[in-house]
């Protein structure tokens, strides 16, 4: 019999400006637009197989079949494909990623964008970048802005077709860098898709909302002109801000590890003594420290001094999503 068998790769992707919350959790419509830049170093790649004779579909990460929720999170998606593409055929998942999983590297955002292009690419069809960014997006909302390339805003819209990614500036528009630091490797409690439900619970999640376009215009123009202080400013404020909804969210998330609290100090003074280099926190401890490449070196160095700092990660900024030819 048959069988449909597609892989594709796809990079993980750091937001600048942050997705917290949705106008439709179902449908993944953020309450606000974000931008990012996808981490080049960083990878997952995703073999799909549609096969005529499977009953249910399955899952393999990093060479370990996967059952319970992270199965049901993909079939649940699968289940979109089939929608779209009116397709019958359960399918094989086998993925491998080159990173920690779980902990505020969003793996989750990788992992949807080659799974949607792999499926589709296996199932012999073809859909515009726009197409696929909304389709990554019903599976994780941080992967549609991994399916373009470089420097990525995920434009909020109000539906299903006006809520997608495209890329504003290319791989090679300004040499950043994001220097991950982790400070703990264990899986977090709380993931980012139970976050986004609890956003409202915030009395500040408004305000946030509120001057996230304000924010976001900073971002994008301090990228375009390559304004480095501006973009810092802007970077940690906006970061702050999505902490803040988190820790007065009800029940709090409170994500932060005492070595994420020394990094997010040292950073600024690093700045103030001449290192250009701004932090962001995603869902979870790790710090993500941006510089310029020609800093990255001496970033490295100086976050390696950090008390419990465990391991630290570069990545520069990285393509969109593609097919790998087998
Ligand atoms: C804090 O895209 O992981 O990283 O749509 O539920 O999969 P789901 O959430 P996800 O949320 C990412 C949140 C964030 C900020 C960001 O990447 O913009």
């Amino acid at each position: 019999m048959e069988k449909y068998q597609a892989t594709a790769i796809a990079h993980p992707n750091i937001a600048l400006i942050k997705y917290w919350g949705n106008r439709d959790h179902e449908m993944r419509i953020p309450e606000n637009g974000s931008i990012s830049f996808n981490l080049g170093s960083l990878y997952t790649k995703t073999t799909v197989i549609f096969n005529p004779s499977l009953e249910i579909d399955s899952l393999e990460i990093n060479g370990i079949q996967t059952l319970n929720s992270g199965l049901k999170r993909i079939s649940n998606f699968l289940k979109i494909v089939r929608e779209w593409t009116s397709t019958p055929y359960y399918a094989q998942v086998i993925s491998e990623n080159n990173f920690p999983m779980g902990a505020g590297i969003a793996s989750s955002a990788a992992a949807f964008a080659s799974l949607s292009l792999a499926s589709i690419k296996a199932l012999g069809l073809f859909l515009t970048e726009k197409d696929l960014s909304r389709l990554a997006r019903r599976g994780s909302g941080s992967a549609c802005r991994s399916i373009p390339q470089g420097f990525v805003e995920w434009l909020p819209g109000r539906d299903d077709q006006e809520s997608f990614s495209y890329s504003f500036a290319s791989v090679n528009h300004w040499d950043l860098v994001d220097v991950i630091a982790i400070v703990a490797k264990n899986h977090k409690s709380v993931g980012s898709t139970a976050g986004h439900a609890l956003a409202n619970s915030s009395p500040l999640q408004r305000v946030r909302v509120a001057d996230a376009p304000r924010r976001l215009g900073i971002g994008k123009n301090a990228i375009l002109q390559r304004d480095f202080n501006e973009l810092a400013e802007i970077v940690e404020l906006d970061s702050n801000l999505m902490h803040s909804v988190m820790m007065t969210s009800n029940p709090s998330l409170f994500y932060w590890e005492p070595a994420t609290i020394s990094i997010m100090k040292a950073v600024p003074e690093w700045r103030q003594q001449g290192i250009p280099a701004c932090y962001t926190l995603d869902a979870g401890p790790n710090v993500h420290i941006i510089c310029q490449s020609e800093y990255a070196n001496d970033v490295v160095n100086l976050v390696n001094q950090i008390t419990g700092v465990l391991q630290v990660m570069v990545s520069p900024v990285g393509g969109g999503a593609y097919l790998v030819e087998e």
